[in-house]
Formats: C-alpha cells, structure tokens, sequence
C-alpha cells in the first residue's frame, strides 16, 4: 500500500468508527466545579475521603465519590447513548451510611436505586439517554441523615454519538417574597409564656408591630415587676408564682391585646430561644464593635418587634492558648482564675448593659475542655469562676461546646459525656440570673436522651451545619429521631440558621441555598421547635432575607406554648409531611418536596392522626386562608420547597 492510500483507508476508517462507534467518557473526566454536595469535595478517581474508590469491598479505578445530598448537572445533545456505573456506599465508612442514587432526563425520573447502605455490594446501573438534554444525577440521604453517606458513582461513563456531555451550573430560582406586610395597627408577637426564677431580673420585651409611636401597658404583673410605656420592656424580680398577664399595645390607629403567661418557677426557655449568634457569619473575625453593631441592627431592622432577641457571642472572645501568652506574656485568667477576655473585647459589661438597653439579651460561649474548637481558653477546671464571670458580666445564655473536652476523656462512656455537662449546671443554678444553658457536643450520646437531665435547655442534636441543600435537609430531616424529647424548657437544637450573608469568617457571600431551600429552612426548624439563631450580617440583610425572618404565623409555630416538636408522619421517595400540634388544638403541618423537581404532595389527615373531619387550611407564608378540606390536603411544592400551613378543625 502506497503512502497515499494508507492515509486515505485510515482516515476513512477513523471516520467511520467515530460514526459508527460512539465515543465514551468517564464521568470523573468531566468539570466538576458545579457538583453541589452536603460535605467535602467530590472525589475524581478516589472517595471523598480520598481513599481508592470501594464499594461492598469491590475496587474500582475510575469514578467519582460525592457525599449525599448531592447533585450533578449535565447538558447533553441528545445524541448520548448511555449512562453506566457501579453505584454504592463506599467501604471506608464501615457499614454506615444509606444512600439513594437517582437520575433524572429531562425531568422525569429514569433511575432510582433501593436505599443502599454502607457495606451492602454495588448495584449496577444502566440508563438508556436517547434523547435527552437534561441529566441530574442525585444521590439523597437516606432514613437517618447524611452523615457517612460517601456515596460512589465508580466506573461511572457515558456512551455518545455527538458531543461529549457537558456538566452545567445548578438552576438559578429567582427570590420570591410570600408574607404580606404587617400591618400598621398594633399586633403583639412575642411569645404568650415566659419563664423566670425567683428573684432572678425578668426581661421580656413586648414585640409588636405596627406603626410608631406605640404605648405598652400590662395588667396583672406581680409585685416587683413593671413595664416601661415608652419600650414595653418587662423588668424587675418577683417571687413564685403563675401570673396571668394582659399585654396591651396601642397607637393611632388602634390596640392590640394579648395573654401572657408569666411562670416564676424552676423553667426557663419556655419557648425555644430567638436571636443571634456570631459564629455562622464572622467566625473568628469579631470584635466588642461587631456584636453591638449586629444588636442595634436587629433593633433598626424591626427583627426585635417579631421577637429575635438574644445577641450571642460564639467562640473566639477569650485570649489564645499559644499566641496571645507568647506575643503578649500575659495570661489568659486573673490570679483568682477569672477569665480574660482578649483586646477585640475590652470591656464585657460594658456591652451587655448596652444590649440590654435595647431590650435585648445577651449570650457567650465556652468550653468544657482546656481550650475552644478554636484554640481559645477553655473552662476546664475554672467552670466556678466562669460562671461567675458570666453571671457578673450579665449574659443570658451560655453555649458549652465539647471541643477541647476530648484531651480530657478520649473515648468518652455515657458518663463521661455527661459529666462536664452537669458540672457547669451545677455552677450555673448558683448565679442570681438565669442563663439559658445549650450544649453543644454534636449529638454524641444521643444527647436528646438526657440533655435535659443534666441541666440542658437546648443541646445540639448534629455537627456544624453549613450553607448547602444537603447539609441543611441532611440535618433538618434528620431529626424526627429527637421528636419525643423536646418541652418547654428543653429543645432539640439542629443548629444555627445559615440565611442571609454568611461566611464563618471575614469574608461574606449569599447563603448558597436557593429560595425554595431557604423557605424549606425556616418552615422545618420552626416544626422542630428548635432555637432559631440568626448567622448572617444583619447590616446586610436583603429584602428576601428579612422577609423570611418575619413572618409572625411562621414564628409563631416555632414559639407555641405548647412545646411540641413536630414528627414526621408520611415519608415517600421525594416527599416528606412533618405535623406539629399546636396549644389552640390546630396543627402546623409543613408538606416538603425534597426531591429536584416541583411535584404534588398530600397531607392524608387519616395518616397525620387527625380525627375525622372538616379541616380549615391557611398557608402561613402567605398568611392566606385555603378553604375547607376533608380527608386530605394536597399542594403543588417547588423542587427542595414547602407548603406551610395551619390545619384546624371545623
Ligand atoms: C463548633 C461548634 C460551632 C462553633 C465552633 C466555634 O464547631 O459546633 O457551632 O461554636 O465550634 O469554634
């Protein structure tokens, strides 16, 4: 064969197996800059650990190792043949972890695995995309949240006669604002029971909207307690007793009357706590001129009249173990072993009587062990003095976060977990003001069990949650596990909020979870009576953000005097319905789609435990009656959105 021809027929049949044969690409050769997971970063050829990519113990090559929820987006030119791979959790996790892997063309659904569990062999998937221009590969957690769900799409490839796919940004969701303004009469908003010790300084302020100047008056405060006309704050000590209370707002346009129920007794946080707290926005990167500027925002913003109060300080306050001795040669504790705090915060009291002015609260935040999650000054064997401090500095509220406590007890026993946790109470019940006393030590222990018991009035319930789908419904829906567990006086905590500007450090962006999954966020933690603590810059808060924040039917389930964490009663592939009695005998029930496309979700009454009956249904972000519905109540539910309502029997 001449030189010619030889080019000629090797041309001819390159061309022709490229017509013929299709090419093939791995999914982990594609741009995975877009692939949104609930933690880590995808893993290309290796699991998200960074191991070799195994599943059921079976090593695989190539392929990617995402953690649920996680979600890829591909455009495809119709012209792509097939998608194959071996799907599972990877082995690194042991046999934890349970995962859903599904694929969405188009958006109809093409594939769904079982739910997979860590250890289970993998299961072997092949979709035909004849086609198809829009592909989704998903994975979601399955019946007990996200954690150890290393979910593997090994040997992952795609078969294609046109172009190669090509991985897209996740879809952009415009904002939507649901909740009407309030309206310009008085309406009262804060929460209808509050708790306070004997003798300890009562602070309630009365939140209300409408337009201003307003005057505040209340009948049937004990003897010792009074309220200011001008700010309708609630101050003064009193002694036991159940006190029933009739808050009246009045302006031009009218007055607003409501029922308070004022317990001095042995509770506190009656209802779960509302504020905000430093850690979600700055991290670190705070100081004396930050916390109060974010008080007197939550002030200007109108957040106060719909019952945010609590201003707390997250970790970082106090001096550093290594740095601030060596560079200052000081030391972080007084001779008497009081606390120092470091030169962000120069004068502590000094802050909290200015956040108290405002009619507000005021939270800090230490650990049990020798140092922070940080590397701060931690209580360990300065919890009396430290509680001291506190209780002298005037804070309201204490964050007792386990971190440096694992130097002390490595592989810490029930007891163990407890321990620390108890001594502090201990110290606490002695000060002469009440100090809402969280815990924060990740759920070890099923904390939920016994948080309580050992003097709790909130313990988180998960790790660190952070501004992303899967880890937010990784957590929120995670919780029906904690249900039975939360009263007055003692909340499960599913963590911080991440709305707003966020960053855990100097640098801010927009929270990352799109509209829908930020209406999602506030709708599932208010079911969940969990403390609501804002982690944004209130100095930056956008109309969207306020908006979500102040929707008085929304916080309103959240602050039910009844206390009762909603449960989950209907769970299908993509829908979930959480039910939350509320103290009127009405149900807050939130109908969520979890799944990527917008779909219909059913409310049956029979299966939430209603009677039977005639039901009433009003949506709560628009503040707009439904109508009537017997049997069931069903709704259209954007993808990863809520339908929030109130159901009461006619
Ligand atoms: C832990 C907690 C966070 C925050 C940081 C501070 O990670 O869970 O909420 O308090 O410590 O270092």
């Amino acid at each position: 064969m001449t030189l010619k021809r030889f080019l000629l027929v090797s041309t001819l049949s390159l061309l022709c197996s490229s017509l013929l044969n299709a090419g093939e690409v791995y999914l982990s050769e594609l741009d995975m800059a877009n692939c949104q997971q609930g933690w880590g970063q995808p893993g290309i050829n290796v699991s998200v650990d960074g191991n070799k990519l195994t599943i059921g113990g079976e090593q695989y090559d190539k392929g990617l190792g995402t953690h649920s929820d996680s979600a890829i987006l591909l455009q495809l030119d119709g012209k792509v043949k097939s998608f194959t791979a071996m799907v599972g959790v990877d082995s690194e996790t042991g046999a934890r972890g349970s995962v859903r892997f599904v694929i969405y063309g188009d958006n109809k659904k093409l594939y769904s695995s079982e739910l997979l569990k860590g250890g289970q062999p993998a299961t072997q998937v092949a979709v035909d995309l004849s086609g198809v221009r829009e592909l989704m590969l998903l994975t979601t957690a399955g019946d007990n949240g996200i954690d150890y769900d290393h979910a593997n799409w090994a040997q992952a490839k795609f078969v294609y006669d046109g172009a190669a796919p090509k991985t897209a940004s996740q879809p952009v969701e415009e904002k939507y604002i649901l909740t009407p303004p309030a309206p310009a009469e008085p309406r009262i908003n804060s929460a209808s029971i509050f708790g306070v010790r004997p003798g300890s300084p009562v602070l309630y302020t009365i939140a209300a909207t409408g337009e201003r100047p307003m005057t505040f008056s209340a009948k049937g405060l004990p003897k010792g307690v009074t309220v200011d006309e001008k700010t309708g704050q609630i101050t003064g000590q009193t002694v036991r007793g159940s006190y029933k209370v009739t808050l009246i707002a009045k302006n031009k346009l009218g007055k607003a009357t409501k029922e308070l129920t004022l317990e001095v007794g042995d509770k506190i946080a009656l209802t779960p706590p509302m504020g905000w707290n430093s850690w979600n926005c700055w991290g670190c990167a705070i100081d004396e001129a930050k916390i109060r500027d974010s008080a007197q925002w939550l002030v200007k913003s109108g957040l106060i009249n719909h019952g945010w109060q609590y201003i707390n300080i997250d970790d970082c306050w106090m001096k550093k173990l290594d740095t601030d001795d060596e560079v200052l040669g000081g030391t972080r504790r007084d001779e008497q072993g009081y606390i120092l705090t470091n030169k962000n915060f120069p004068d502590m009291r000094k802050l909290t009587d200015y956040i108290h002015g405002l009619g507000l609260k005021t939270g800090i935040y230490i650990s049990p062990g020798p140092s922070t999650c940080a590397g701060f000054e931690g209580s360990y064997k300065y919890e009396k003095q430290d509680a001291e401090i506190f209780a002298a500095w005037g804070f309201d509220y204490l964050k007792y976060d386990w971190c440096g406590y694992g130097s002390i007890v490595r592989n810490p026993d029930l007891v163990a977990l407890k321990l620390p946790y108890i001594h502090m109470a201990h110290y606490l019940a002695q000060q002469p003001r009440d100090i809402v006393y969280s815990l924060c030590q990740y759920g070890m222990g099923e904390v939920w069990q016994w948080g309580g018991e050992v003097g709790g009035n909130c313990w988180r319930t998960t790790g660190d949650i952070v501004d992303t789908w899967g880890s937010m419904a990784g957590i929120g829906f995670d919780q029906a596990k904690c249900t039975p567990f939360a009263r007055p006086g003692n909340w499960n905590d599913p963590d911080m909020l991440v709305v707003g500007k966020v960053g855990w450090g100097p640098n801010l962006h927009d929270s990352r979870l799109t509209p829908s999954e930020q209406y999602t966020h506030i709708s599932l933690w208010s079911l969940l009576a969990s403390p609501l603590l804002i982690g944004c810059d209130l100095s930056q808060l956008d109309e969207f953000t306020l908006n979500l924040l102040t929707n008085d039917e929304v916080i309103a389930v959240n602050q039910d005097s009844l206390g009762v964490q909603a449960g989950r009663k209907i769970q299908t592939e993509e829908g979930e319905v959480w039910v939350k009695p509320l103290a009127d005998g009405s149900y807050a029930v939130g109908l969520f789609n979890r799944g990527y496309i917008a779909s219909e979700i059913e409310a049956d009454f029979a299966a939430l435990g209603l009677k039977p009956g005639k039901y009433q249904v009003r949506d709560l972000w628009r503040q707009q009656e439904l109508g009537n519905f017997k049997g069931s109540f069903k709704s259209q539910v954007p993808r990863h959105g809520v339908v929030l309502v109130k159901v009461t029997r006619k």
